[in-house]
């Protein structure tokens, strides 16, 4: 008797045929087809749907038959009631109520997963930064271009442009956020309309947020995949401060003022805004 043929004699019984295709279905659903191109890893309850399908398919086929029927129930019921089988016997009641209990377990058990974090969308903003190498102390700090009341209008003028040249994208024709870019950014471009956003914080904040962007947040305000830009990068300081100008101006926000009263140029509270 050469391998093959013994390996075919094998194969023949209806038992080891079911159990072969069981195993088989196993294999390409959850190492086979995850490897095709354009296709995932596959849910484990979608390998349960795979499973289940099959296993009525390889029923339908064993009992189809009853002879083939009749083979196939053979093995299990030898070990179910054979005296000399009582250890495999005793092997499978343990394996099977060993797994049923690992299962229960797995599901009553608590993770012990991270919170989740819980973000700041005004962190405390840093009291001093640099600007393109250049220290800016925040604390206490107000739009030094309302200082020029002569020149406001020319500011006013160059804010409007900065802000359609470079924030319409992403906040949008009416400030609120609405650009046409907004819907592919989680999160979405803050509404400045909104009364949440700068009507909440003083200049020197939204300064800070301009010049630093997403990438500039401190770790409270994150994780979140801001695409707001660095724009310290790209405009001057004079432009950020007509910018910010004319976002206040077109919506009609107050800046958030710093308390006079304070030494040292006010609180943490002030300088940041809170929610
Ligand atoms: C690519 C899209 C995009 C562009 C362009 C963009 N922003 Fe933003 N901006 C965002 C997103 C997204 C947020 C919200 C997340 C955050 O606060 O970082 C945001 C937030 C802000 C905030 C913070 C508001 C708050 O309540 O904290 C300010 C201020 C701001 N943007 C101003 C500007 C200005 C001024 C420009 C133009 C010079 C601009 N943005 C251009 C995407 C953009």
């Amino acid at each position: 008797m050469n391998l093959p043929s013994a390996i075919r004699r094998y194969a023949e019984h209806p038992f080891r045929q079911a159990v072969g295709i069981l195993v088989l279905a196993y294999i390409v659903v959850v190492w086979v087809v995850p490897v095709l191109p354009g296709s995932a890893i596959v849910p484990k309850s979608v390998v349960l749907q795979y499973m289940v399908t099959v296993l009525v398919g390889v029923l339908i086929y064993v009992s189809d038959n009853e002879e083939r029927w009749h083979r196939f129930k053979e093995p299990i019921q030898a070990v179910l009631v054979e005296p000399r089988l009582k250890l495999v016997r005793a092997a499978v009641l343990a394996g099977v109520t060993a797994l049923v209990g690992l299962v229960a377990y797995g599901q009553v058990t608590t993770s012990v997963a991270a919170p989740p974090n819980l973000r700041s969308i005004h962190p405390a903003p840093p009291a001093e930064i640099t600007f393109r190498g250049k220290a800016i102390t925040l604390t206490g700090l107000e739009n030094p271009l309302r200082q020029h009341t002569d020149s406001l209008a020319a500011y006013l003028a160059e804010g409007k442009r900065v802000y359609y040249q470079n924030c319409l994208p992403c906040h949008g024709d009416h400030l609120d956020g609405q650009g046409h870019f907004a819907p592919g950014f989680n999160p979405l471009p803050a509404n400045f309309q909104d009364n949440g956003t700068i009507a909440q914080l003083t200049e020197s904040f939204v300064f800070w947020r301009v010049a630093k962007g997403g990438p500039g947040l401190p770790r409270e305000g994150t994780p979140w995949n801001s695409a707001m830009p660095v724009w310290e990068d790209f405009l001057t300081e004079r432009e950020i401060w007509s910018v910010i100008l004319f976002l206040y101006e077109q919506t009609g926000w107050k800046p958030r003022t710093w308390e006079k009263t304070e030494p040292g140029g006010g609180s943490r509270e002030t300088g940041g805004g809170h929610d």
